[in-house]
């Protein structure tokens, strides 16, 4: 069953009948013939009416809703079966928008603006009297981003200019990188589905919160701490972020949420790579003999390696953009194959790789296997 581990009771109450219109454009396509501009404007009318769309970023599927319209961020929370106190990102469509949603925009916002925008960035600043709270959840800053993606820049535009997007997914569930994993979380709850194809990055943006007195990271992503730092000078990361143990509140509050997480147990595996390998082949011994049917989630390196049931190899460790891209879909998979046990290699914490791992460790709910290395 789709997200029943949700136990959020909207999601329940929400229908599940509708007919969810699907509409194809070509992926990352820079200009729209008359039927894809047709089918963006289409969505940006059932935006504005106040209906829900789901359509490709750069970063992940997302679910737009009129970001002005405190109806349509209740009916997000519904389809997504979503926490109402978990605040929802304004996408625009063109900078100078951002005035409309802001009370004021400090130096900063327009540093990073200048630097990574339009882009897989997202900023926290203080909200002007425009954005309900529904929208925001209650608090008096809202989060802003300004896609790069051809298809999001044009809906938005079409949509009136501010749409409220959350990731596409049923909430706990992985964010969709395809068209195919937001119709199954979405079909029959809202009326549109754009389909641009597989999306680029395949993690969610980085959020950076402006309104504290040193700019903090609260959401690791592609755009990282070592390219914020190149511009802004001084950067701090939300502490639950670099230790994810911590038992502070994380100041994103979608942060908190376990997230991203497969259906099957996923325990994280952590030590040199023939330790990994046997350590996780005995364990794959022992869950078979109780029954379990079991997967790993393993690079290019050592995939011959390993005798689960189900393999899903990411990519390989130089290339930690095509693991960002392919590791919610390989979280996905699983669950279609049935699998109960997860073991997974683990990444480093720099660069990109700390938002792999951010990821990881919230599908895996924190659980870790460290290895001793031999002396
Ligand atoms: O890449 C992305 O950011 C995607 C695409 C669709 O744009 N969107 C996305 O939205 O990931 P969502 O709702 O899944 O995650 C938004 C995160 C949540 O953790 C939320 O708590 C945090 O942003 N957030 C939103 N407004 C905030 C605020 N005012 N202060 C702190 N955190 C905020
Ligand atoms: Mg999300």
């Amino acid at each position: 069953m789709i997200g029943g581990n949700l136990g959020d009771y909207r999601f329940r109450e929400v229908c599940q009948n509708m007919e969810t219109k699907i509409v194809r454009i070509r992926r990352e396509a820079d200009a729209f013939d008359e039927e894809e501009e047709e089918g963006l404007r289409q969505a940006g009318e059932t935006i504005k009416r106040g209906g829900l769309v789901a359509f490709p970023t750069e970063t992940v599927y997302g679910l737009g809703g009129d970001a002005l319209n405190p109806e349509s961020a209740r009916k997000i929370y519904a389809a997504k079966g979503r926490p109402s106190d978990n605040p929802l990102i304004v996408h625009i469509s063109r900078f100078e928008d951002i005035c409309g949603i802001v009370e004021y925009l400090p130096e900063t916002a327009e540093i990073i603006a200048d630097a990574f925008w339009p882009g897989p960035l997202t900023m926290i600043l203080p909200k002007s009297d425009k954005v309900p709270s529904d929208v925001t959840g209650g608090l008096n800053t809202v989060a802003v981003r300004f896609p790069s993606h051809p298809a999001a820049k044009r809906l938005i535009a079409y949509s009136g200019g501010y749409v409220a997007a959350p990731s596409a997914n049923v909430s706990g569930r992985p964010s969709p990188t395809t068209a195919e994993h937001v119709v199954k979380d979405m079909k029959g709850r809202i009326e549109m589905i754009v389909d641009g194809g597989k999306v680029g990055i395949g993690l969610e943006s980085t959020i950076i919160d402006l309104t504290a007195e040193v700019p903090c990271i609260l959401r690791p992503g592609y755009v990282t701490r070592e390219m914020l730092g190149r511009v802004l000078g001084k950067v701090d990361t939300d502490v639950t972020i670099i230790r994810p143990d911590s038992t502070e509140t994380p100041k994103a509050p979608g942060m908190k949420y376990r997230h991203y997480a497969p259906a099957g147990a996923l325990v994280i595996v952590e030590g040199e790579p023939h330790r990994v390998v046997d350590y996780v082949n005995r364990r794959i011994g022992a869950d078979r003999a109780c029954g379990e049917k079991t997967g790993v989630l393993v690079t290019e390196e050592l995939r011959g390696q390993y005798e689960a049931d189900v393999i899903k190899c990411i990519g390989s460790r130089s290339d930690e953009e095509g693991i960002a891209r392919n590791l919610f879909s390989a979280l996905r998979e699983f669950d279609e194959e049935g699998v109960t046990r997860i073991y997974s290699e683990s990444f480093s914490s720099q660069g990109l790789g700390q938002a792999i791992m951010n990821r990881l460790l919230k599908a895996a709910g924190h659980q870790v296997v460290r290895l001793q290395t031999e002396l």
